[in-house]
């Protein structure tokens, strides 16, 4: 199947698909198997000397995992792509693809919080220093780069605030200067938005997200040229070791089949609530990139194909009334992570950053009265007046 030919809705359900060998049967299997019979020596040594493709190991491959592996490269539009344990594990190992000790990143200050730690605790004791710049402005980025930079990284739309990076501006600055960039795409999705096609070298997913749509497996994906992910496979995933179980492979594959589907309610619901929320007069402000008032929706516009289904809203009313809505809501799960079928919202300053001091919050954009929704696939009347009933 040549899979560029086809739409996305297409990809979605059959891109790297074949059907199974010993079955027929159209439901990929799980293969569990941890090591493959090798045949005979000589087909183990052409394998082992990759002059022969096949399994050996399945820290180093497994056909489930491959499959999807196969799937998130044509939607992305990618060469190749790689699976990974989780989100982190996925990042981790498209970074330290790329750098070593000695390097310098530039990094968006506006990351996934365990990004942000993974450059600034974690690859600091390994002698990777990171610049944190306000993204927003492609600018701070190049003026950022040192002769020792190898990566600059980015997220967009990007935590907490759905602020959003320039991506054809930033992957020309890094190229220009001969730099890796990376996109953490997690929240736009394939579906939204394609970094590869506007200039970015590679992509990392939280698959456990909107990939997999059901809150129901961990995993992540990296998506490249076949040269960056051949690299990330042979080198830091298969030493480090952090792989994807094929159960959660399997998962993860079955959710994509209505990824978009499931992205074009995701966008239209969190349009239609992000709009109720802006009227409303208990909210003093809402972010969202599908907003006319977002600061960068005219560049939403140009390099998104939809603006998701992650909204932030910022209550007048502080600390109290995020802890009033957050204990009144029902049909919206108070909980961490997004992506899911279901709506889940959370308040940061009477929740996870409760125990981080209101400066330091603030510093990371972490208002008193910020809270963060993922529209889920509910009805969005019953959202909204699920969230009616917190905010009054
Ligand atoms: C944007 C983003 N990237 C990466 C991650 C990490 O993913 P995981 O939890 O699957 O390791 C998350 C998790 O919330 C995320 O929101």
């Amino acid at each position: 199947m040549k899979d560029r030919t086809y739409g996305i809705d297409t990809l979605a359900i059959h891109a790297g698909e074949a059907p199974d060998p010993s079955s027929g049967a159209l439901v990929p299997p799980v293969h569990l198997a941890s090591t493959y019979h090798l045949g005979t020596a000589e087909k183990g040594a052409a394998i082992f000397a990759g002059e022969q493709e096949g399994f050996v190991y399945s820290r180093w491959g497994n056909p489930t995992v491959a499959l999807l592996e196969r799937r998130v490269a044509a939607l992305e539009g990618a060469e190749a792509a790689l699976a990974t344990g989780s989100g982190m594990a996925a990042i981790a190992t498209a970074v330290l693809n790329v750098v070593a000790a000695g390097d310098h990143v530039v990094s968006a200050t506006a990351i996934y919080p365990s990004s942000y730690h993974l450059f600034s605790v974690e690859l600091k004791a390994l002698g990777i220093d990171t610049t944190f710049v306000d993204a927003t402005d492609a600018g701070a980025v190049r003026t950022a780069i040192r002769p020792n930079t190898r990566l600059v990284y980015v997220e967009t739309p990007g935590n907490p605030i759905l602020a959003l990076s320039d991506l054809p501006a930033i992957a020309t600055i890094a190229r220009e200067a001969g730099v890796v960039s990376i996109c953490d795409n997690t929240f736009a999705t394939p579906v939204n938005q394609r970094p590869l096609a506007l200039g970015i070298d590679a992509v990392v997913h939280s698959a456990t997200k909107y990939l997999c749509g059901h809150g129901d497996a961990v995993g992540g994906v990296i998506a490249g040229s076949k040269a960056f992910i051949t690299r990330a496979a042979n080198e830091p995933l298969r030493y480090f070791g952090g792989v994807l179980s094929p159960f959660n492979a399997y998962l993860i594959l079955r959710g994509i089949q209505t990824l978009p589907l499931r992205m074009a309610r995701h966008n239209a619901s969190a349009l239609v609530i992000a709009e109720h929320l802006a009227r409303h007069p208990a909210v003093s402000w809402v972010s969202y990139p599908g907003l006319a008032s977002h600061p960068q929706h005219e560049l939403a516009r140009r390099q998104m194909s939809g603006f998701g289904g992650m909204v932030c809203f910022d209550l007048a009313g502080g600390v109290e009334a995020g802890r009033r809505l957050m204990n009144t809501v029902r049909l919206c799960s108070l909980a961490v992570s997004l992506g899911d079928t279901r709506t889940l919202i959370t308040h940061p300053a009477s929740t996870t950053h409760s125990v981080v001091s209101r400066e330091e919050r603030l510093t990371q954009g972490v208002t008193d009265g910020l809270v963060r929704l993922s529209v889920g696939l509910e009805d969005v009347n019953d959202l909204i007046a699920d969230l009616e009933r917190g905010l009054e």
